[in-house]
């Protein structure tokens, strides 16, 4: 069993010859400052999970390859695996948690993907759902087409994706 110290570039610890010094990050997330002290290599994913205890974002493949870490950084939707922590400086990050509304409602999206039949085991929902609210702020009433390019990056080995594009038509406009 390895009892050592936490010591790579996701531990907040600064260690190794190219490490580099911590740098300091404030990022708007959900609405609120986040303020901390990070490794230069630590991912977003993990200054979003272990600092601002926003564990709705899941790590899955931490590869860029199976989208359930999305979220939006000013607006636009990114794997935050493959984005550093530093990189967020200065911007606004949205989570799964900010999607519901103020007194926890859940938004059409959210409640479509319930209705339709759109999440199972839940580990693809969170970056689902950031997919496809990016592209319903950006395209009120996507074809299906859009719907399935929106979310090409997001894999779910649960639903067969038939809930998932249902409810996306469902919230639609
Ligand atoms: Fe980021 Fe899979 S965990 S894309
Ligand atoms: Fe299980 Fe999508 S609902 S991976």
């Amino acid at each position: 069993m390895n009892t050592g110290p936490n010591t790579g570039p996701n531990s907040g610890l600064n260690t190794g010859p190219n490490s580099g010094p911590n740098v300091l990050v404030t990022v708007t997330v959900n609405g609120a400052v986040e303020a901390g002290s990070v490794h230069p290599h630590r991912n977003l994913v993990s200054f979003l999970r272990e600092e601002c205890g926003l564990t709705g974002t899941k790590e899955g493949c931490d590869d860029c390859e199976c989208g359930a870490c999305m979220v939006l950084v000013d607006g636009r939707p990114v794997n935050s695996c493959s984005f550093l922590a530093a990189q967020a400086d200065g911007k606004s990050v949205i989570t799964v948690e900010g999607l519901a509304g103020p007194n926890g409602a859940l938004s059409p999206l959210q409640a479509a993907f319930l209705s339709c039949g759109g999440v199972q085991c839940g580990f693809c929902t969170p970056g689902m759902l950031i997919s496809a609210t990016a592209l319903l702020d950006r395209v009120p009433n996507p074809t299906d087409d859009e719907i399935r390019t929106a979310v090409s990056g997001n894999l779910c080995r649960c639903t067969g994706y038939t809930g998932i594009f249902d409810a996306v038509r469902a919230a639609a406009g």
